[in-house]
């Protein structure tokens, strides 16, 4: 049975029951964004896995289709992307382009090592059907064991489609004129990033910097699994540099890590494929979960949920080219306006904030000064989750300690905190509220937390604090946040 008050997110995608875990394949297609996504059918933890599939038009509605891809003798499912074969370079379609899905084949082998090759399967129909190629699998890892997780892109420039794939802590680059034959070009992240865990999800694509289409930079995204050394869990970091068709090479050498997200959960991110040129831009989406505690969180008839789709860019902060995260602009379409004010004290602002009961909305809160901002969100007598932004101490966190159901996982309890390195003007606060996450992007898209919580539906009030309730903000906005409307 399916309950309908299960923690379900009201505009975040989560599948309608069971599990589900990475986004894979997502790709856009004749006005439609594909989201396919690591999903075990027959349960609520992971365990063999299929392609599920979910379309959306607006990136806020979804439906859900059916399995797209389910084992076979290579073995389950694993993740993996999808790009639009424009000119049939796979030979695949009959004058219309379409879809190829890359994923990895995991094989279990009885007293042995897994084995995890790359196989391709195409859809004539938009994505509604699918064939496997009868020549999979069409790539294995001599030796690597944890070889999997393929993204592929065309690259214009050499006229070659390049695979960036996760090889046990690094990243290995290959490239191929069709889709069915690779050749190795490079490896990259030895000695360089974080090598917490088992690399995983890798992705890579050109960004221009600070809207500057001369200066453009390749951005690498590399997810690194959960290792019980690091109570962190699973994680995702970045590189940028430079990109020649076969060979990146980072800015930095350094073994300082850049973190994409500095909450728990945002894991296994990827960028969705030809989104077209004319719109121009690279939209993001993560697993909002940790695989430190991802098959015990407390929801019954379904486990997993997607982050909101996130637009992705670059900007020089302190002379550092940095990746910037900001709500993909649709999320606007499901705002019903509930408090709009400009320049009021922080005493004033909580006289309104006292007649709202919200479980899914939005605040955007804007101070020119460096005094701190906390909001205390999905609040009752016992429940509370904390967001605040202290520009004195340049720093920016989410407390989940009372959020709600905190025990099923001895790490889930905590408050995560994350170095805003400008100090601007102005500070602001975007936050994205729903019925078990939120998601706080500060001072526009320069740091971002994602964290699970799991409070009461009835866990709804929201209140201000400040050292000194005079403090004004400059603007205060809270939208809720209904699909319905969309
Ligand atoms: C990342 C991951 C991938 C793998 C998939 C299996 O979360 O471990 O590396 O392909 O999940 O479900």
């Amino acid at each position: 049975t399916i309950l309908t008050n299960d923690y379900r997110s009201n505009y975040h995608f989560s599948p309608r029951e069971n599990w589900m875990n990475d986004p894979n394949g997502m790709v856009f297609f004749k006005g439609e964004y594909h989201l396919f996504y690591q999903y075990h059918p027959f349960g609520t933890t992971w365990g063999p896995m299929h392609w599920g599939h979910a379309v959306t038009k607006d990136l806020i509605t979804w439906e859900e289709l059916p399995v797209a891809i389910a084992p076979d003798e290579h073995g389950t499912i694993f993740s993996g992307s999808a790009v639009v074969d424009w000119n049939n370079t796979s030979g695949f379609f009959d004058g219309e382009p379409g879809l190829v899905a890359i994923f990895t084949h995991h094989l279990e082998v009885p007293n042995e090592q897994p084995v995890q090759r790359q196989s391709l399967a195409y859809s004539q129909d938009k994505g509604r059907t699918w064939n496997k190629y009868e020549g999979n699998p069409v790539l294995g890892h001599e030796s690597i064991v944890d070889f999997r997780d393929p993204k592929v892109f065309w690259h214009e420039y050499s006229k070659h489609w390049i695979m960036i794939i996760a090889c046990g802590q690094t990243v290995c680059l290959y490239r191929s004129p069709n889709l069915k034959e690779w050749t190795l070009c490079s490896e990259f992240g030895e000695g360089i990033g974080s090598h917490d865990g088992v690399w995983e999800c890798p992705d890579l694509f050109p960004l221009a910097v600070d809207n500057d289409t001369q200066t453009e930079k390749w951005v690498m995204i590399v997810s690194i699994g959960a290792d019980p050394a690091f109570k962190e869990g699973s994680r995702t970091q970045y590189f940028i540099g430079d990109f020649d068709g076969s060979t990146f090479v980072a800015d930095e050498n350094s073994r300082f890590v850049r973190w994409l997200d500095h909450g728990r959960d945002n894991y296994a991110g990827v960028s969705w494929s030809d989104i077209p040129q004319e719109d121009g831009r690279r939209l993001f989406m993560g697993w909002m979960s940790n695989w430190m505690y991802a098959n015990h969180t407390p929801t019954e008839s379904y486990r997993g949920a997607m982050t909101i789709a996130r637009e992705l860019s670059l900007e020089t902060i302190d002379g550092k080219v940095t990746l910037i995260q900001r709500p993909a602009r649709e999320l606007e379409q499901a705002r019903i306006p509930l408090i709009s004010l400009q320049n009021v004290s922080v005493k004033e602002a909580n006289t309104h904030l006292k007649s709202l009961q919200l479980v899914s909305y939005e605040i955007v809160a804007k101070w020119d000064s460096d005094q701190s901002v906390h909001f205390t969100l999905r609040n009752s007598s016992d429940q509370q989750t904390v967001v605040g932004l202290d520009p004195n101490q340049h720093e920016v966190y989410v407390d989940r300690r009372r959020s709600g159901i905190v025990n099923f996982h001895e790490h889930f309890l905590g408050i995560h905190t994350a170095n805003i390195h400008a100090k601007r003007g102005e500070q602001q606060l975007r936050i994205y509220v729903d019925s078990s996450s939120v998601e706080v992007f500060a001072n526009d898209g320069e740091i971002v937390l994602t964290d699970l919580i799991y409070p009461d539906a009835d866990a709804n009030r929201i209140s201000i604090a400040a050292d000194n309730e005079s403090l004004i903000l400059s603007s205060l906005h809270i939208y809720e946040l209904s699909p319905g409307k969309v």
